[in-house]
């Protein structure tokens, strides 16, 4: 056992007497229901982001943020989706291994709901965690005007903290007065994307939350942004990072920064500080530090010396890789740029994975997969960045258990659904292709994905 982990687990070594105190509930959690039954529509809203401004939005039941779907690792859920836009639409459940039938990508997976309509999305979840949902259409739209909510899996064994709290990251294409900007601009797609300027957790710019002294704390960061990266910080407390795209590290250890692109999450849990102490949130710029959140720590009944609860693994299926094949995957440059033409339909292409770029799909054309592989089996993925840019690759329906980040091995290899591959980065990641179907692959950039980053591999 290494020393962080000790350390860990000495920050554990009093069991709490139960506290009688009513943990300052800044989430609903989930009673023992056997299912879990929701309804979400998808609708034109208004919202006041820019505080004093209305602004136009799209949002799941009419509002932002999004309603928090809650449910229980090994439990069926059932959610019926109801598409009150003007225009079609699918929604996917972003991190969960579920049959393809549930995954919500237009045509590989099922049609679009279209305008008026409902799709009931039915589904067990194998695994715990902090998850997110959001349309898989018209994505530079959909999601950035509103369109994401968090998914939060809780574990089949209740593991419970004081506060439990989802913190869900987005910046909006909007001005000082609330206004819509250019969601997508193309000199930036060909780049790091067009990022959004006014920064909110939870819908909220800069909210403060509250927390309990000597409270365990469990904060689940999502990054629901289509473009930006956000490496995290967090000041005035001893934070331990304890899960990772929605899969728990079997050794926690301190939270110095942790970059989290898009589409991609990081659970940190720590005890709170001592009651008047500010604990903030930042993100990282360069060398300067922005707030995103702060907690205010308020005096409490809780005694000192409580213990961080620890997270279950996820059930990830074990890697065979004696008799893993290897392949190739190169993310680069598109050589000729066709701009857009008037009507915004032909969208551009500046993005290659092995030198092809997504050529769209219909109901009747559904383009070759990237690779075909064998169900069962355990595949290899090299995965090579070209760009100046960083890439979020993101597989559907899998678990990757990244092994090397830019040649160098882990000594703790994690799981994630969504590699994160910087300027000219590598990683090599494996997976036991055992969820049957046609899987998205592709960048969590919205603009990137959008203009050619894109593709699928079929398991078969
Ligand atoms: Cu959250 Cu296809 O992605
Ligand atoms: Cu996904
Ligand atoms: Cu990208």
């Amino acid at each position: 056992m290494d020393t962080s982990r000790r350390q860990f687990i000495k920050h554990s070594a009093f069991l709490s007497a139960a506290s009688m105190l009513p943990a300052c509930t800044l989430i609903k959690k989930t009673d023992d229901k056997t299912s879990y039954v929701y309804d979400l529509t998808l609708e034109p809203a208004v919202a006041e982001l820019v505080p004093g401004y209305q602004t136009s939005v799209l949002g799941f039941n009419g509002k932002i943020p999004a309603p928090t779907i809650y449910c229980r690792q090994g439990k069926k859920v059932t959610i019926r989706v109801t598409n009150k836009l003007d225009e079609p639409t699918t929604i996917h459940w972003h991190g969960l291994r579920i049959p393809v039938e549930m995954d919500g990508v237009p045509f590989l997976s099922q049609d679009p709901i279209m305008p008026g309509e409902t799709f009931t999305y039915e589904f067990t979840p194998p695994d715990a965690g902090t998850f997110w949902y959001h349309p898989h259409m018209n994505s530079v739209k959909q999601l950035g005007m509103g369109l994401v909510g968090m998914f939060i899996i809780e574990e089949a064994d209740p593991v419970t903290f004081d506060h439990d709290q989802a913190l869900m990251l987005k910046h909006w294409h909007l001005d000082a007065q609330g206004h819509w900007k250019d969601l997508m601009i193309p000199r930036y797609s060909a780049r790091m994307g067009t990022p959004g300027e006014w920064s909110t957790v939870n819908g909220v710019h800069e909210p403060t939350y509250y927390l309990l002294e000597n409270g365990t704390v469990r904060l689940r960061l999502a990054n629901v942004d289509n473009t930006l990266t956000y490496p995290i910080t967090v000041e005035n407390a001893d934070v331990w990072v304890v899960a990772i795209d929605g899969n728990p590290i079997k050794t926690p250890y301190q939270l110095e920064q942790h970059k989290v692109s898009p589409g991609m999450r990081v659970d940190i849990a720590f005890i709170a500080p001592k009651a008047g102490t500010m604990v903030h949130v930042r993100q990282m710029k360069g060398r300067f530090a922005f707030p995103l959140c702060s907690f205010n720590v308020i005096t409490s009944a809780i005694p000192d010396g409580k213990s961080l609860p620890a997270l279950p693994l996820n059930p990830v299926p074990n890697l065979n890789l004696d008799n893993a094949e290897a392949l190739n995957f190169v993310f680069e440059w598109a050589g000729a740029v066709s701009p857009a033409d008037a009507s915004g339909k032909n969208i551009p292409t500046f993005w290659l994975t092995n030198k092809r770029a997504w050529e769209g799909m219909s109901k009747d054309n559904i383009p070759a997969p990237l690779a075909t592989l064998e169900l069962g089996k355990t595949y290899i993925f090299y995965l090579r960045n070209l760009t100046q840019y960083h890439h979020p690759i993101h597989l559907h329906g899998h678990t990757f258990t990244v092994l090397e980040m830019n040649g160098e091995p882990l000594a703790e290899p994690f799981h994630t659904d969504t590699v994160l591959l910087g300027k000219n980065g590598y990683a090599k990641a494996a997976f036991v292709a055992d969820n049957p179907g046609k899987w998205m692959y592709h960048c969590h950039v919205i603009e990137h994905m959008k203009t050619g980053l894109m593709g699928y591999i079929d398991v078969q």
